[in-house]
């Protein structure tokens, strides 16, 4: 599959509004919304209430991204505020088996982030129940980072556990994609991009989206 979710962290806060319409018109796929806490990540971003509001314009589905320590704290919060695919971080869980279930008992599609430090054969139990799992390509925190080039070797190594253990499970890939390194992501086996800075800060997003689907 070839999607793309571009990442409102790069938008116009201003315009969001505005932003979202050039979404909705667009050939993406979900709505990547990052939410930072400041303690997981060093940055902070925004929670609930901004997500509710993006919510009320977007008309395709929204890629909620938890960047928060303990986020099985937050799972009905989410679900209220409109998201449609909550992906937690490996790092950020305790009990993720939990975390994840209680996802899908809200309704939503469930997936796991791993950090680029974090190896994919920690995925072997809990891949069974994601819908999706999310490979980190930049340290995250920020947009506009540089791509780390060993994410090719785990998109590889993750698409053969997915085969093995749960072949409709989704490959995400977050953090300095862009129109160069695309296909070679979606060859390596990468189903769904998240694309910030390469979308928002380009000419023409649109067309920018259009690319990056080739
Ligand atoms: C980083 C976030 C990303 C970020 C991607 O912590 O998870 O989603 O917005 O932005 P770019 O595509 O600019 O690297
Ligand atoms: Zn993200």
């Amino acid at each position: 599959m070839k999607m793309i979710s571009p990442s409102l962290l790069s938008a116009d806060f201003g315009n969001l509004q505005r932003d979202i319409e050039m979404l909705n018109n667009s050939e993406c796929d979900w709505l990547h919304v990052d939410v930072m806490d400041g303690i997981f990540v060093p940055n902070i971003s925004f929670g609930q209430p901004v997500v509710k509001h993006i919510k009320k314009h977007a008309r395709k589905p929204l890629d909620v991204h938890l960047m928060i320590m303990d986020p099985g704290r937050y799972v009905n919060d989410f679900k209220e505020s409109g998201a449609d695919i909550l992906t937690v971080h490996y790092e950020a869980c305790t009990h993720l088996d939990r975390t994840l279930h209680s996802i899908k008992d809200a309704g939503m599609k469930c997936g796991v982030v791993l950090n680029p430090h974090t190896p994919v054969v920690l995925l072997e139990d809990a891949v069974q129940i994601c819908d999706v799992v999310l490979l980190m390509s930049v340290n995250p925190g920020f947009g506009g980072q540089k791509f780390i080039e060993n994410t090719y070797n785990k998109v590889r190594q993750m698409k053969e556990l997915c085969m093995r253990k749960n072949p409709s499970c989704l490959i995400e890939v977050d953090g300095g994609v862009n129109v160069d390194n695309a296909h070679k992501l979606y060859e390596a086996g990468a189903d769904v991009l998240v694309a910030g800075n390469a979308v928002f800060k380009s000419q023409n997003p649109s067309q920018t989206i259009i690319e990056l689907k080739r």
